[in-house]
């Protein structure tokens, strides 16, 4: 079996950070999204992995993944020139794919399942195709399934405005050799795309075998700010293992699950886990509360903070406030206004928000 994950795409919804990189790379707890699948499928014993990328940040995801080594996979990047829909990346993957059935994992999900026992469940029963499937409060927002009592799928349609159930479909499929059949029938979307809910439609309508598995696990699209949030603080609370590489004085106070990388500093300060900080950070007089995510080549001073993301390079300095649910982007600079501010000088990007409450 191979696998391909679909790194391409625009990454509109979580602008303006995705503007100058692809959301697949943004980090949950310090680690690109993208990486907790490949390890996943790598897991599942799957080592020949496609990455779908893009031209605008194809370079990025190549350069920061590498050749499949560092996860003992062996990985083969395949350019999609526009984002024409995930059944077009399938197209796109046809020739690395060749005869093999295959799991396609969309890079912005995180799935907590180990993928084994849908492996199982897709081998054994013979099937076309399987989809996960799990309870959402907003269907609206994803792809969503009909299904009858024994787990069937009857229907899926993408995004529909009266959704037929609360199931919505997950970012990982499994397919046999089928799906390019199935593929080449179907026209895009009105939106304009290859949708391969259309091409999973067309096996059903053919009455090729499609089963669904029901996850019972957390499931995360990680397309917005809060969903990048909740990822964040799932990780942290299953994965994170207390690791002190760095240097920690004596007027400082650590509890809790606290991971800090080499070369960083950490003076004066109150951690409380569960924390991730990265390599060559200064963290000085600060205080760090649960859930939060500090990448490599930060500079916190004078911050109190907690439930927050923040990104490579970015330096924050006097906020008398606490910072809360906030996503800070790569070498974003905040500093501190006095008391009560006479003025306030901002440089801030498009789409951005700031909220000053
Ligand atoms: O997250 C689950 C949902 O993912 C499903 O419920 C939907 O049925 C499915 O269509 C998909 O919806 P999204 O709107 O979230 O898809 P998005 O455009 O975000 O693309 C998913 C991933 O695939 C993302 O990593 C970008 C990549 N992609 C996307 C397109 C359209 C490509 O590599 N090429 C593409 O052409």
């Amino acid at each position: 079996m191979k696998a391909i994950i679909l790194s391409g795409g625009k990454g509109t919804r979580l602008r303006p950070l995705t503007y100058t990189g692809a959301k697949q790379l943004v980090p949950v707890a310090n680690k690109p999204i993208l990486w907790y699948g490949i390890e996943s499928i790598v897991a599942a014993g799957i080592t020949e992995i496609g990455i779908i990328i893009s031209p605008e940040t194809g370079g990025e995801v190549e350069s920061k993944t590498g050749n499949g080594d560092r996860f003992g996979a062996k990985i083969t990047y395949l350019k999609q020139d526009q984002p024409l829909g995930l059944a077009h990346a399938v197209k796109v993957a046809q020739s690395f794919l060749g005869d093999s059935p295959f799991v396609m994992y969309l890079g912005d999900n995180l799935v907590q399942s180990e993928l084994d026992q849908f492996i199982d469940k897709f081998k054994s029963q013979h099937l076309d195709a399987l989809t996960l499937l799990s309870e959402v409060e907003n269907p609206s927002a994803f792809g969503v399934a009909k299904v009858d009592d024994r787990g069937n799928v009857l229907q899926l349609i993408e995004k529909p405005k009266n959704p037929p159930s609360n199931l919505a479909l997950v970012g990982v499929y499994l397919f046999s050799t089928e799906i390019h059949q199935a593929i080449a029938n179907i026209q895009p979307s009105p939106r304009g795309e290859l949708e391969i809910t259309d091409a999973i439609q067309y096996l059903i309508d053919q009455k090729q075998k499609v089963a669904s598995f029901q996850l019972s696990g957390w499931w995360l699209d990680t397309g917005k700010k809060d969903d990048l949030l909740a990822a964040n603080q799932i990780i942290l609370d299953t994965c994170l293992e207390t690791t002190h590489e760095g240097t920690i004085d004596k007027e400082s106070k650590v509890s809790g699950r606290v991971h800090v990388g080499t070369d960083s500093l950490i003076k004066n300060s109150m951690i409380r886990g569960p924390v991730t900080i990265g390599k060559n950070c200064k963290i000085e007089n600060c205080f760090i509360g649960p859930y939060s995510s500090i990448a490599d080549d930060t500079t916190l001073i004078d911050v109190d903070i907690e439930h927050s993301v923040v990104l490579k390079g970015a330096t924050i300095e006097g906020i008398n406030s606490r910072i809360v649910d906030s996503l800070i982007g790569e070498r974003a600079h905040l500093k501190a206004a006095p008391k009560r501010p006479k003025a306030l000088r901002f440089m801030i990007g498009d789409d951005s928000q700031i909220e000053l409450s």
